[in-house]
């Protein structure tokens, strides 16, 4: 039997992981936030005080590191047994992500964790290659973006509303590094798959992106 796969990849901050959970909710289907595997594997390192510039541990910690996660309203992730759910959303654990995510030998090796979330009834998965690599024969793909500013702003927002004190110039900042180095990486950048559908939810509500990407999936999957 085959398992439809809806992805939806773009840019941090677009909206992604929100949207992408609820979906999957919606139609009761899997769902893989990749980015997760890539900041699991930058909080082994970093807990391991491995260097971003050591290929040979980050490649042994990322092939022995066992990852277990649980989506209820939010995602928990275990790594090699221990939560750490708290550390996935930090900005230093997201930039380490993006370092490590351009190294071609560490793609390959998550390539398989990412893949073994295909699973009946059908699988919604977020990410920057979703749609061009781990899943090119989705029935759905979406690439979903918003202005720079705009995610600055919600991303600002909610790191304000969880008590974290930021400053907006910095993060405006750290997100369009991270946009350009997910962009000009060699491997697996970020790009929009050709049969993608492109979505800006600069001046949309999550409740507008959800109908949008619902309105792509065939009838026969919202059925129930
Ligand atoms: O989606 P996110 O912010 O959680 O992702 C963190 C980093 O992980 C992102 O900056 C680049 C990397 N990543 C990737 O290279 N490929 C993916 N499919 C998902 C994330």
């Amino acid at each position: 039997m085959s398992v439809p796969v809806l992805t939806i990849d773009g840019p941090s901050g677009a909206g992604k992981g929100t949207v992408s959970r609820l979906i999957a909710k919606k139609l009761g289907w899997n769902y893989l936030d990749s980015g997760s595997i890539y900041r699991s594997l930058a909080i082994a390192l970093l807990e391991n005080n491995t260097d971003a510039s050591d290929v040979d541990e980050i490649l042994n910690i990322a092939r022995i590191m066992e990852l277990s996660f649980e989506c209820n309203d939010e995602l928990s992730v275990k790594l090699n047994g221990v939560d750490i759910t708290s550390k996935l959303g930090m900005e230093s654990t997201g930039n380490v992500a993006s370092i490590i995510a351009a190294i071609p030998e560490v793609r390959q090796i998550l390539f398989q964790k990412q893949k073994d979330f295909k699973n009946p009834p059908g699988l919604v998965a977020d990410g920057r290659d979703m749609g061009t690599v781990v899943f090119p024969e989705a029935e759905i793909k979406v690439f979903l973006t918003a202005s720079a500013a705009e995610r600055a702003s919600r991303r600002y927002k909610q790191l304000m509303e969880k008590g974290i004190d930021v400053n907006i110039q910095q993060i405006t900042r750290e997100i369009e590094e991270r946009d350009c180095r997910d962009k000009a990486r060699k491997t697996a950048p970020l790009a929009q798959a050709d049969d993608a559908v492109f979505i800006d939810s600069s001046s949309m509500t999550i409740e507008n992106v959800i109908d949008q990407v619902l309105s792509l999936v065939p009838q026969q999957y919202r059925a129930i």
